[in-house]
C-alpha cells in the first residue's frame, strides 16, 4: 500500500511538472499562507471533522512529524509495521495543504478516510475550521522555543522549494520577528492556542519537554487519548520515535518527497533534532535584538519556553 502511494505521489509530482515553484504568500486575516492554500481557502474553512477526529496543530518546525509518529504508534499499540504502512502525510493528512494537481490535497486524502482520523495543521487558532471546536475534537498543540524553531524553519525554507526563498540569515530573523513567514507570527501562534487550551481541552506540549523526557511526554499523550498501554509498549514507542530511528525511517523522514519539492541535499528534513542549536546561528547582537523584541511580544503571556535543557 505504502509503495503504491509512494509511486503515485512521485508520478503526481512528475505530472505536475513545472507547476512547482516557490509559491508567494498571500494573507488571510493577516496571516501569510502559500497561495495554493489561499486559492482553496473556502473549502478548507468549510471542512467539518468528525467528533472522533484528532487534530495535531503546530507552528511549522515545532516537532509536528515527531508527534504524528508518536500518536500513530499510540493508536496502533506500538506496532512498527502498521506505522510503516505509508509516509506520514498519507497516514495523517495535512488539512490545508494544496499542491498543483494531480497531487492530492489534504482535503482529498481526508475525504477518502473514515473517522476517527488524525489531522495535521499549521493554521493559527483563529483560522482552524470552527467544526473542530463545535464537535469538541481533541487537539494536541506542540510548541518549540522561538530561536530553535526559527533556526529549523530557516534550514527548511532552504530545502523546501515550494516556500519563499529564505534569503540571508540576518534578514530571515527579521522576517520571523515580523510574522512574515508562511503561517505567520510564531508569537501569535503559540499564544493563540495557549489562551484557548483549557476552554477547548487542547493538550499543549513542548518540544523541549519531549527531548528532556520522551517517556513522560508519550505517557502524557497516551492519557489524553484515553489509552492505557503496557510499559514495554511505551518503551518501544519511545525508541521508535527517537530522532535516530525516525531519521532512518523512510515512512517518517519525508524521503518520499522528491528533489524538485524537498531538496534534502541542501538540508535534510531530519536535520539535528536538538534543543539549543540556535547558539550555533545567533550572534550576540542578534540574540540581544531578538530577546528584547521577544520580551515585548510575549509580555502578556505566561508561557515559559526553555532554550536549553
Ligand atoms: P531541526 O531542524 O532543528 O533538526 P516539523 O516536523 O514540525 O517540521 O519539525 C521538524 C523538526 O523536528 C526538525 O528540527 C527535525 O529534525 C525535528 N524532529 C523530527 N523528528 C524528531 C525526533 N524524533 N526527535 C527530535 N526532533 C525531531
Amino acid at each position: 500500500m505504502a509503495g503504491k502511494e509512494e509511486l503515485s505521489y512521485s508520478e503526481a509530482i512528475a505530472a505536475a511538472g513545472d507547476a512547482f515553484h516557490r509559491f508567494p504568500l498571500i494573507k488571510i486575516q493577516g496571516v501569510p499562507l502559500m497561495c495554493p492554500i489561499v486559492h482553496n481557502w473556502d473549502s478548507i474553512w468549510a471542512f467539518c471533522p468528525d467528533p472522533s477526529d484528532l487534530l495535531i496543530a503546530t507552528y511549522p518546525k515545532a516537532g509536528t512529524t515527531w508527534t504524528q509518529e508518536i500518536v500513530d504508534l499510540l493508536l496502533n499499540n506500538g506496532d512498527a509495521e502498521v506505522a510503516r504502512r505509508a509516509p506520514t502525510s498519507f497516514r495523517i493528512p495535512f488539512l490545508e495543504i494544496h499542491s498543483p494537481p494531480p497531487i492530492p490535497s489534504g482535503l482529498s486524502l481526508l475525504k477518502n478516510m473514515d473517522p476517527p482520523r488524525v489531522i495535521k495543521t499549521h493554521l493559527p487558532f483563529k483560522l482552524v475550521p470552527e467544526g473542530f471546536w463545535k464537535n469538541k475534537c481533541k487537539a494536541i498543540y506542540v510548541a518549540r522555543n522561538a530561536k530553535d524553531n526559527l533556526v529549523s524553519y530557516y534550514h527548511f525554507d532552504r530545502m523546501n522549494l515550494t516556500q519563499p526563498e529564505p534569503g540571508p540569515w540576518d534578514g530571515y530573523i527579521h522576517k520571523f520577528m515580523n510574522g512574515e513567514l508562511a503561517w505567520g507570527s510564531w508569537y501569535d501562534h503559540v499564544k493563540g492556542y495557549w489562551e484557548e487550551r483549557e476552554k477547548r481541552n487542547i493538550l499543549y506540549i513542548f518540544y523541549e519537554d519531549m527531548k528532556e523526557n520522551p517517556q513522560r511526554e508519550v505517557e502524557r499523550i497516551m492519557r489524553y487519548l484515553d489509552l492505557s498501554l503496557a510499559d514495554d509498549v511505551i518503551s518501544r514507542i519511545v525508541e521508535l520515535t527517537s530522532f535516530k530511528t525516525m531519521k532512518e525511517n523512510p515512512m517518517a523522514n519525508y524521503s518520499f518527497i522528491p528533489k524538485p519539492v524537498f531538496d534534502q541535499s541542501i538540508s535534510p528534513f531530519m536535520r539535528k533534532g536538538v534543543v539549543g542549536d540556535w547558539t550555533n546561528h545567533f550572534s550576540p547582537a542578534q540574540t540581544q535584538l531578538f530577546d528584547e523584541d521577544y520580551k515585548r511580544k510575549m509580555k502578556d503571556a505566561d508561557i515559559t519556553f526553555r532554550t536549553d535543557i
